[in-house]
């Protein structure tokens, strides 16, 4: 199985859990593709057909990000809107998604309890990951249950050891490998 991993980062270079994740799935023995949106795309133009022709290619999909403001990178709502095209990923021949896995996967900040109805963020991050999810019925994709990581600040001296981002990134990254190859096997 050929997995995709779209990965939206806009300061990748001083990244502690995305990279350590990202470092983890190459090493994973698995068929992955990264596309890091940030370094091809510095000025928000997207080679459409690259982007299409990368999805048309993978049977799995994963959105790898940091949560920012509660959502993606802009980086990759920029992708989104371009990529996901007329009579590609909808209308009336947009069929091109149909039946890819997409997993979402990402890192936060916030700790667990925060995403509570009394918690200072309210919302459980599956609520507000619903526009994927709705993208995803829309697309055809199939929607896979998302992987993500809470605690993964590190500002030193102020927030988490690095080794303590570092380990819980790992344990994200182990929990992705797995699915895929769950998925290999299905
Ligand atoms: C612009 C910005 C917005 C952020 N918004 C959120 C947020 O809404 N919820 C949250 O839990 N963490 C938020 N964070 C924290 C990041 O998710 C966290 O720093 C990141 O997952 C760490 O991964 P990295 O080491 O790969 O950068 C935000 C960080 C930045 C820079």
């Amino acid at each position: 199985m050929q997995t995709l991993v779209i990965l939206a980062h806009p300061t990748f270079t001083s990244s502690v859990a995305n990279s350590t994740i990202i470092e983890q799935l190459k090493k994973s023995g698995h068929a992955i593709t990264i596309r890091h949106l940030d370094s091809l795309y510095t000025d928000y133009t997207i080679d459409v057909a690259a982007e299409q022709a990368a999805l048309l290619a993978a049977d799995n999909i994963v959105f790898q990000f940091p949560f920012y403001w509660y959502s993606a990178p802009a980086t990759l709502k920029n992708w989104l809107d371009k990529v996901l095209s007329f009579n590609f990923a909808y209308g009336p021949e947009g069929d091109k998604l149909k039946g890819k896995n997409l997993l979402i996967s990402i890192t936060l900040g916030g700790p667990q309890e925060a995403y509570t109805p009394l918690g200072y963020n309210h919302f459980k991050v599956t609520d507000l990951l619903l526009p994927f999810e709705q993208t995803a019925y829309l697309t055809g994709l199939n929607y896979l249950a998302p992987i993500f990581t809470h605690g993964c600040v590190y500002i030193p001296g102020i927030s988490n050891a690095k080794e303590e981002v570092e380990a819980r990134a790992r344990n994200h990254a182990q929990r992705v490998v797995k699915l895929l190859g769950e998925l290999a096997k299905k």
